[in-house]
């Protein structure tokens, strides 16, 4: 395939500030800044001590994980932060359509996968593997499920040479020690000389941060809206949602849970794992290799569960705001959510559509090699020779996605084709 060029890369604008955190309410930010205002002289104060409450110490730490997320100076290129590729403005996902983002300390090397967002990631179990059959995988953090945590993950990036690359764990403790807002870290956490342990107070800033703070689960979609009977969904957006749970349609919800426990608002996705054998993405310049394949759960990027039976499959995940997402699946291969709904539909109907055709023989599933091929899913919305939704029916399961993008301003309508 042509070595063609990724798109050029463009400095990133200066990331957002992000609305605070709903939970560091107006009256928490002033004792708070009483907290931290006596360690501002150079890193030298106390440990948050015996008058501060845990919901000042637990604000604290949440705050300083904001700091963290959007500081781009913990990266080699001085340019990118965790905001670069989760980006605020974007669900915390990606801000431009590229199928994987560029980083590196030269900003010369290209990830391996599509950023996701992180939002809703607060209730994925760490990965669990039952009987050992693909159906009983659950949960772990990454699209292969390889941090057992939000802390274990964050590590990733700040060493990840396609990344943040910072070099090494002490260059890394060295910026964290001459931030602006080192006097806050040592108000947290107190001051230490050991590198590691600086480094794994980071993660937990950054974990509290993504799990605390109301910004990463706002839930306030329509759907949401919907759920508290504030808001109505409208005949095509309830269609839509139909055909999401329908099992001879979309069946989306099979995958995508959507059944709740009264208390627990819907992830659309049951943290299981799948093969849907997405195409390969000539545009990913790991792909230029034509050995190297993207397995998920099977490697190469995770190493512990070389089972064929798993080869190729990637977690489910959630699906809120994913009707803003700019670019789809774990290779970034489609750029509209339409055209993921047709990949669904017609990807067993019609593969000449989707995969390239090599002597006359459609290469179909040709992400994956070919002795795990017969891991792809075929149950409904696949297996069927005839497409099981028509385009009216795709457009109405659009209107329904649509409806789970956050910040939902009640009485809003929807856009034309959505609307009754
Ligand atoms: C260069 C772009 C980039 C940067 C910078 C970056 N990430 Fe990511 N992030 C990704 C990609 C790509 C993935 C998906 C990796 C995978 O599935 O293997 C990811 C995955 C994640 C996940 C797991 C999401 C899930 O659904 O399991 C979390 C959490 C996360 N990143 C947090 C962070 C934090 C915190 C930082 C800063 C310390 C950060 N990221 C910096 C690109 C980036
Ligand atoms: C067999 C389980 C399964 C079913 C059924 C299923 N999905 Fe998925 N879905 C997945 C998995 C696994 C992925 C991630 C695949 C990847 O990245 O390679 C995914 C990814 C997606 C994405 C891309 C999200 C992103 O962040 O890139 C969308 C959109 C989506 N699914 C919507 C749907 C809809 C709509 C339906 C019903 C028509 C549906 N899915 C049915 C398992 C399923």
């Amino acid at each position: 395939m042509p070595a063609q060029p990724l798109r050029p890369f463009r400095p990133f604008a200066r990331p957002r500030p992000t609305h605070r955190a709903a939970i560091l309410a107006a009256g928490a930010l002033l004792s708070l800044s009483a907290l931290v205002g006596c360690g501002g002289g150079g890193g030298g104060g106390t440990v948050v001590g015996p008058t501060t409450t845990p919901e000042q110490a637990a604000l604290a730490r949440v705050q300083l994980g904001e700091r963290l997320f959007n500081d781009r100076n913990l990266s080699g290129s001085g340019r990118m932060s965790c905001a670069t590729c989760h980006d605020p403005a974007f669900a915390h996902g990606p801000s431009n359509a590229l199928p994987v983002q560029v980083g590196g300390a030269f900003e010369t090397e290209f990830g391996l996968r599509a950023a996701p967002s992180l939002r809703y990631l607060d209730l994925v179990p760490a990965f669990s593997r039952g009987d050992g059959s693909l159906a009983s995988l659950r949960g772990g953090l990454m699209s292969d499920g390889r941090a057992a945590s939000l802390e274990a993950q964050a590590r990733l990036p700040f060493l990840n040479p396609l990344e943040m690359d910072n070099g090494s764990v002490a260059v890394l403790a060295g910026k964290l020690r001459r931030a602006a807002y080192a006097p806050l870290f040592v108000q947290v956490f107190g001051e230490t000389a050991d590198d590691e342990l600086k480094l794994t107070q980071a993660t937990q800033a950054l974990a509290a941060f993504q799990r605390e703070s109301a910004q990463f689960h706002p839930f306030d979609s329509k759907y949401d809206r919907v759920l508290q009977s504030q808001a109505q969904l409208t005949p095509p957006e309830q269609r839509g949602l139909q055909l999401f749970r329908d099992p001879a349609k979309g069946n989306c919800m099979s995958c995508h849970d959507i059944v709740t426990q009264s208390s627990v608002q819907p992830r659309f996705t049951n943290f299981g794992y799948a093969v849907l054998g997405v195409p390969r993405n000539p545009d990913l310049p790991a792909n230029r290799d034509p050995a190297y394949f993207d397995q998920g759960l099977c490697g190469p990027q995770r190493q512990d569960l070389a089972t064929p039976a798993v080869c190729g499959a990637f977690r489910t995940p959630n699906l809120r705001n994913v009707a803003r997402r700019p670019v789809f699946f774990h290779n970034g291969r489609f750029n509209s959510l339409m055209t993921v709904l047709e990949f669904y539909n017609t990807r067993d109907s019609d593969p000449g559509r989707w995969y390239p055709t090599v002597n006359g023989v459609v290469q179909r599933f040709d992400d994956l090699p070919v002795a795990v091929r017969g891991n792809v899913n075929v149950q409904a919305p696949f297996g069927s020779a005839t497409p099981r939704m028509t385009a009216a029916e795709l457009g109405d399961l659009l209107c329904f996605l649509e409806t789970l993008s956050d910040g939902y301003q009640p009485g809003t309508p929807p856009r034309e084709g959505c609307r009754p």
